[in-house]
Formats: structure tokens, sequence, C-alpha cells
């Protein structure tokens, strides 16, 4: 076996653009998804700190999810463009389209939610964004080459 053969076999390092790209789309992620998380894990901690204490703190997260959110669409379509040049499966097409109905989903779930103005609708709308936002991210997985 020639040595340009046993290259093509090696895992190889990612150039600085995807790096880049990737390492944003999946902080982005991490904010907005992983926010999500700990938000709902202390809201009965924070309602020990009085009447409207986790709204306002849902708000504080607001303005830090929604330009993860935002960035997530921009380095989302730089991802799309990065990897449009390959032919894709019907598979992976598929994943692809599933994928952006669940990013509206998570979007519009979560400004639902800081709409809403009962507790059960705020709940509901909560667990529809936070739903979307994982299917989001697991077929982000999947889709990742
Ligand atoms: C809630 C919003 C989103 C979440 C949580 C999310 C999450 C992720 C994650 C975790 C990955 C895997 C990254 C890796 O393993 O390298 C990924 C990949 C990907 N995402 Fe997203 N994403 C979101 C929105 C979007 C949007 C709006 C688009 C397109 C407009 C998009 C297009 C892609 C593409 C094409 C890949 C594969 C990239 C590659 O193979 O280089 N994503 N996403």
């Amino acid at each position: 076996m020639t040595h340009l053969q046993f290259a093509a076999d090696q895992l190889q390092l990612a150039n600085a653009s995807t790096v880049l790209r990737l390492s944003l789309h999946v902080l982005a992620a991490a904010v907005w998804v992983g926010g999500q998380f700990v938000l709902a894990g202390l809201v009965p901690t924070m309602r020990g700190f009085g009447e409207g204490a986790p709204q306002k703190v849902a708000q504080a997260f607001g303005r830090l999810s929604w330009p993860a959110y935002w960035l997530l669409i921009i380095t989302g379509f730089w991802n799309y463009l990065a990897v449009s040049g390959t032919h894709a499966s019907s598979g992976w097409s598929a994943a692809f389209g599933i994928k952006m109905l669940m990013v509206v989903i998570a979007g519009v779930g979560a400004l639902m939610h800081t709409k809403a103005t009962t507790p059960k609708a705020r709940g509901m709308y909560a667990g529809i964004g936070l739903l979307g936002s994982i299917a989001a991210l697991v077929l982000g997985i999947a889709i990742a080459g």
C-alpha cells in the first residue's frame, strides 16, 4: 500500500471555516436548547423568590436565547450552503426538511410561550418549544457529515 492510499483512510482535521461554522452553530444550539432545560429546572426554586420571579428570569433569558436562535438560523443557512455541493440522499433531504419544520415549531412554541396568559398554556407551549428544539438538534446530528 502506498503512502497516498493510506492517507485517504486517515481521519482528517476540519478546515478553519468548517470549525468556525459548526462551532457557532453548536454553541448557539447549546444556549438555545440547554438554556431551556436549565430554566425549566430552576422554576421551582424561582417560585420561592416571589410572585412573577420565574417570568422575570424568563424575560432575561429571552435576551440570550433569541439572539442564539437567530444565530442558529444564520449559521444553519451557512451549513446548508457548505454541504449543498454534495449530492444528498433522499433520507438526508427528508431529515433536513423535517428539521426545518422542527426549527419553526421550536421558534413558534417559544414565542407563544412568552405570549401565553394562563399557566396551563405557558407550560404547554414551553413543552412544544423544547420538544421541537430537541428534535431539531437530534436531526442536526443525523444530517451532519
Ligand atoms: C433550533 C434550531 C437548530 C438546532 C438546535 C440545530 C442543531 C444542530 C446540530 C446539533 C447539528 C450537528 C452539528 C455537528 O454535529 O457537526 C446541526 C447540523 C446542521 N444544521 Fe442545524 N440546528 C438548528 C437550526 C438549523 C437551521 C435553521 C438550518 C438551515 C437553515 C440548519 C442546518 C444544519 C445543517 C445543514 C447541518 C449539517 C452541517 C454539516 O454537516 O456540516 N440548522 N444542527
